[in-house]
């Protein structure tokens, strides 16, 4: 399950604002309208987050970027920026990390996302890398060594669209570090039970393997190395009582992460295990050596390329944004505060 830790940093870039914006108010000048503020820069502008019906008009949020196939190998360091210095120009970084502060690096040819020890909120601080480019259907796949060698430690490889809530997972909990969990969403409806977990019988933490989703408008197959693990058929997701199918279909972003689960509320904490075991200097890492896209579905041909004047206004609202230092604290405590 995606973790928003969204609000605790727009609360703050908030504070730092003359004029609070509420809801359907976004001027001209912070068009762009997500999670109850509005902003100038990616992290509100970015399709897929920013919400169009409450922007400042129909154009303000920016356009799905699309995304033929790319394959993103982590041997350059803009392959990921984070989202507040992102100027809109996909094509110069693949992936945005999108927390303050940014827990996310590129070492050795391997993205990195790693966890730390937040004192004030007495739980893990982690990383959340989400995709530039957005896909509809087509094949994602990954090559992941996993965080799982701690109880708690949640890594996780998702599609998501946060608009709808439209997301299809894996994801892998330090409890049981042999095993990936693979489950979907759709509408925005948490559902829990359609989890199903796999057995790789071997330590995923251990060494790297290829997690792949192959979505298509009528099934989902999950492959772990070349084997299909599970399928899912969107006809088995119809409910007739409601006459819609609970099958993830929006344009989406795929996003990697790594959170502390153990120190979550008590249902989260159960399924990724607890307590995390945490010292101050504790840092648990997720590793990313590859990422490969193929959309089936380019929804434009053109990448979204912002201008001088848009890039230089996001750049100052980062400063805005990440001035206080206090997002961190509050967002770790989001962090841990979501279901799975
Ligand atoms: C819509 O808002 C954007 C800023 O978000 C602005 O650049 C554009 O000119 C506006 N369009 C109209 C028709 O007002
Ligand atoms: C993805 O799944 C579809 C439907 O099952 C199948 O036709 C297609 O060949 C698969 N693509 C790949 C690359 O495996």
């Amino acid at each position: 399950m995606k973790i928003t830790a969204f609000s605790a940093v727009l609360a703050s870039a908030l504070a730092m604002v003359p004029a609070a914006f509420a809801e359907s108010t976004c001027d001209q000048f912070s068009p762009c309208y997500r999670e109850g503020y509005c902003n100038v820069n990616a992290a509100f502008c970015l399709y897929g987050l920013c919400v169009p019906s409450k922007s400042y008009n129909s154009t303000s949020c920016w356009p799905a970027e699309g995304c033929a196939s790319q394959t993103v190998n982590f041997d350059k360091s803009n392959d990921i920026i984070s989202i507040y210095k992102y100027s809109g120009d996909a094509s110069q970084n693949a992936f945005l990390s999108i927390f303050d502060p940014d827990n996310t690096a590129i070492n050795n040819g391997n993205l990195e996302l790693s966890m730390k020890y937040n004192a004030a909120q007495k739980a893990g601080f982690g990383a959340t890398a989400d995709a530039s480019h957005t896909i509809k259907y087509g094949k994602v796949t990954a090559r992941v060594k996993t965080a799982s060698i701690a109880k708690g430690v949640v890594s996780s490889f998702i599609i998501r669209d946060d608009n709808t809530g439209d997301e299809i997972d894996f994801e892998w909990v330090g409890l049981s570090p042999n095993q990936v969990q693979t489950n979907y969403y759709a509408n925005n409806v948490i559902d829990y039970t359609k989890m199903v977990p796999y057995d790789l019988g071997v330590d995923t933490s251990a060494a790297y393997h290829d997690y792949e989703i192959n979505w298509t408008a009528d099934s989902i197959v999950w492959s772990v190395d070349g084997k299909p693990i599970r399928t899912l058929k969107k006809a088995d997701t119809y409910n007739a009582a409601t006459n819609t199918y609970s099958f993830p279909s929006s344009e989406a972003r795929i996003a990697f992460s790594i959170w502390d689960g153990g120190s979550g509320a008590q249902g989260t904490a159960d399924w990724a295990g607890h307590p995390t075991p945490w010292n101050a200097d504790t840092v648990y890492k997720m590793y990313v050596d590859s990422a490969e896209e193929s959309s089936a579905v380019a929804s434009s041909s053109e990448l979204n390329s912002k201008s001088a004047a848009e890039s230089s206004a996001a750049d100052a609202s980062t400063g805005a944004a990440t001035a206080t230092g206090a997002p961190a604290t509050d967002a770790a405590t989001a962090t841990g505060a979501p279901g799975h």
